[in-house]
This record gives C-alpha cells, structure tokens and sequence, in this order.
C-alpha cells in the first residue's frame, strides 16, 4: 500500500485518536491541570513509539515535561527536527462554548474543541503523517528528530535549559513546524515571519489602602483613572505607538516583498468578516496585511482594579493593574523595546501615584529567506496533498522555539501551518476544518518522503 492510500483507510481511526488527545486538558498556565499536562506528554509519548520513532523519552523540566524522540536509520539522508506542542491555552470563558472545549465534537466539516488548531490537531498530523511512512515503507526514509514541549503557550520558559543542554543532539538540517494558519481556506501556505513578544505588567499604587469616595473623593489620586490616562497616551491619532524610539530599528519591506504580499490571495472582506468589529483601524500608511506581518504593535491584554463585582461598591481602590505586550519586528531587540517601554510609562506617571513595570517576557522577532531547496519541496508537498497553490506568507502571532532555534542552529526553518485565520485559537469555539486536518497528514506524509532525495 501507498502511505497516501493508508493515510485515506485511517480517517475515521485517526479522527478518533485525535478526540482522544483533545479530551486531555492540558492547560499550561494552571497548577490544577499538572496531571493533565503529564497525561497529556505520557500520550504523545505513546503515540511516538506507535509510530515507530524509538528512544522516546519524557524529559522533566522545572516546569511542565517534554517529549523527545528520535528515528534515526536512514544514513545519508536528510535529519529533520518537528517540533511542536502539547500544552493548550485556557478555555475560558467555558460558557461561550458551543459544546465544551474538552468534550471534541464535529460540526459542518470542523472539528470543535480546545487545542484543535493550536497545537494538538497539528502535531497530530505529524504523527499520522509518521505512522503512515513507517507501516506503508518499513522505516522512515529520513532521519527525525522530535519535539514536543508542554509550556509554548506560556512562553516556551524550560526549552531554553533542554536546548542548550543538548545542542548536539539536537542538530538537524532543518526545522518543520506545524503551528501557525494557512492564508484562507484553500490556499496551503508556508511562514517565512514571525513577530516577536514581549509581556508586561504594570501595577500602580495610590492611597495606602481602599478608600470610601465619598469621604475622600476629590482629594485623593485614583489609580485607575491615572492608569487609564496614561494609557490613552500610548498611541497617537495615526495608532502609532508613542514610545521614545520604538520605531528605531523596525526593517522597512523592501519593494520586493511588498509587492509580493500585495499579491497574495487575501480577503479584507473576510478579515472583517473575521474580526466582527464596527470598523478597523490600524497605523496609517500601512496595508492591513503590512499592519498585521510588518509591524510592531503594543497591545493592552488586560485591566483591572477597584470593584467589578455585583451591585455597587464605592471606593477608591489603592492599587490599578494592567497587563500589555509588545508585538516586534525585525530589527528591534526586546531588551532594548522593553527598556524603552519601561522608561516611558513610568515617566508618564504623575507625582501622586507609584508605578511598579515588571517584564514577564521577552521574544525576538524572526524572518528568514526561503531560498533553501528545502521549500521547494514544501511547496510541492502542500500542493500534491491539497490539489491547490501554496503560498509564502508571513505572520503576526509568536513562537518562541522557531527564533531560538534559528538563531541558535541557523538551519532553514520550515513552517507548514493548517490552521485558519478564523479557527478561534485562544478563544472559545476553536476549531479545526477537517479538509486541513486530513490534507496537512498527506501533504506532510509527502514532504517528509520527498525529503530523501534534497
Ligand atoms: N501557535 C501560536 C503562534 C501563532 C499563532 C503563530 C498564529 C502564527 C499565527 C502559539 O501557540 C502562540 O499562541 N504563541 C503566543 C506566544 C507565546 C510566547 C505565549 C502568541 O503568539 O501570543
Ligand atoms: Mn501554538
Ligand atoms: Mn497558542
């Protein structure tokens, strides 16, 4: 049998196995689901050896496990690293889920439930995709080398250690990675950029302790009033962000590549569509697209402060909160944009409150050309396993492993998404369409096989 006729005889038993793993919650960022995380690294152990990769090991970490595995018995051939992970964002809030987020259910071609885009249904096709080489050809026809880690969603924290603890080991020709979203429906892609993060929190302090406004209105600072005001003056009219210098060393596209993205086969109906808002804005000068892949942003993630309970509570709270990242781009430094974010907010802060700025994170930013052969076969894969023209593209979201290893091997990094940009990741009803699921398995099982002969 051909891998592709096995892959289209195991739709419904791999359908099922993936439900299997998406009933596993295992969210990374809650201490409650630590069994879960673990469950869920003991199955993609599992379901590793299944497939025939050997010396699969659990490897703990100061945080949540990883799963490592290798198959490497093809001398002379390519050594490819896959790399993706396990851990899931939090489902909340649980009450605007169609069906529950840990309870898998198929709707109108889409698989719905957390982890399904992102990441669990992706690594999933690896490992059907893996399977299906090994039981159609006897053993796989490259060297692999895999990956899986449980902490990406709360900023890859422990890989750090793991990576730089087996640099050997871990040396390959090439990175493949499955989690990031193709351009639209019916168009595979390939992510050649990746903006980079940055997380904050600030905390600003007031009155000593929460007071009654009614005894003391009128005389005394509000944190959050004073919070919000310097918020509002992070971004100007054009939506540019206000920080001294952060714009310094942000790459401008060449005029190659902006008419290359200019080119792509991308919808603004759909992305209104998508983001459901009155209207869009974004920094003046700028395509969407530009906006979106180009462009560094700062973004408020979260507020709070004061009472926000049931009913009323009249108080001047002592402390108000804030939580906010920074989206970057090549050639800004995260330590350099966070130094100036820092400076900035504090100085904008008046003499009656104090200001507490903590760095959660940093992330740089990655772009790299796609020139190697390597992307050729991509390319070709994507467009045998879904019939239709791939694409390069670029993205906005992060992962940190990808600028890690980038930086840390210099390998080509090849990133084959079959997600949507509509499928909900991090949100409630995430989803999966089934023709990305079930194409990403024969496009990768078609790649890894091209692979022998680059
Ligand atoms: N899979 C996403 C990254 C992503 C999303 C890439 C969309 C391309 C398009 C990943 O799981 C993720 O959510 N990353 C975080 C960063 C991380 C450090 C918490 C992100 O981008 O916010
Ligand atoms: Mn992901
Ligand atoms: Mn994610």
């Amino acid at each position: 049998m051909k891998p592709i006729e096995y892959i289209e005889s195991k739709h419904e038993e791999n359908l099922n196995e993936l439900k299997e793993f998406l009933r596993i919650p295992s969210v990374s960022a809650k201490s409650e689901h630590k069994t879960d995380i673990e469950r869920a690294a003991w199955w993609v152990s599992e379901k590793l050896r299944a497939a025939g990769i050997d010396n699969v090991d659990i490897v703990p970490t100061k945080m949540h496990p990883l799963v490592y595995g290798e198959s490497l018995h093809a001398p002379g051939k390519p050594t490819i690293l896959f790399y993706g992970h396990y851990d899931v964002q939090p489902a909340e809030p649980l009450d605007l889920w169609t069906t529950p987020a840990f309870e898998p259910t198929v709707r109108n071609g889409n698989l719905f439930g957390r982890g399904t885009a992102d990441d669990k249904g992706q690594v999933h096709i690896h490992l059907k995709a893996i399977e299906a080489l090994q039981n159609t050809l006897g053993k796989l026809p490259i060297n692999l080398k895999v990956i899986i880690e449980g902490e990406e969603e709360i900023g890859s924290v422990s890989l750090w250690d793991f990576v730089r603890q087996n640099r050997a080991r871990l040396k390959s020709d090439a990175l493949v990675v499955s989690d990031t979203s193709m351009l639209a429906r019916g168009v595979p892609s390939i992510t050649y950029g990746l903006r980079g993060l940055n997380y904050y929190q600030i905390e600003i302090t007031g009155p000593a302790q929460d007071l009654h406004s009614g005894v003391f209105g009128g005389a005394v600072p509000n944190p959050i009033t004073i919070l919000s005001e310097t918020i509002a003056k992070l971004h100007d009219r054009d939506f540019r962000v206000t920080v001294p210098g952060f714009y310094d060393d942000v790459a401008t596209l060449s005029r190659d590549e902006r008419k290359a993205l200019k080119a792509l086969p991308w919808k603004e109906k759909e992305f209104r569509k998508t983001v459901g808002a009155p209207a869009l804005c974004g920094e003046k000068g700028y395509s969407i697209v530009e906006q979106l892949w180009s462009r560094p942003t700062l973004e408020l993630n979260g507020i709070w402060g004061g009472y926000t309970g049931e009913g009323a509570k009249t108080v001047i709270p002592s402390k108000a909160h804030a939580k906010l990242s920074t989206r970057l781009v090549p050639n800004q430094d995260p330590a350099k944009i966070a130094k100036q974010v820092e400076r900035y907010i504090l100085k904008l802060l008046p003499k009656t409150v104090k200001g507490k700025f903590e760095v959660l994170s940093t992330g740089k930013p990655w772009v790299a050309p796609y020139s190697h052969p390597i992307f050729q076969k991509a390319l070709h894969a994507l467009e045998a396993g879904f019939g239709k023209k791939a694409v390069f593209i670029r993205e906005g979201g992060s992962i940190p492993f990808v600028t890690q290893m980038y930086d840390t091997f210099k390998v080509p990094c090849v990133l084959m998404g079959f997600g949507l940009p509509d499928e909900n990741a991090h949100a409630p009803d995430e989803h999966i369409a089934l023709e990305n699921y079930f194409g990403g398995i024969k496009s990768v099982a078609l790649f890894y096989e091209q692979l022998a002969t680059l």
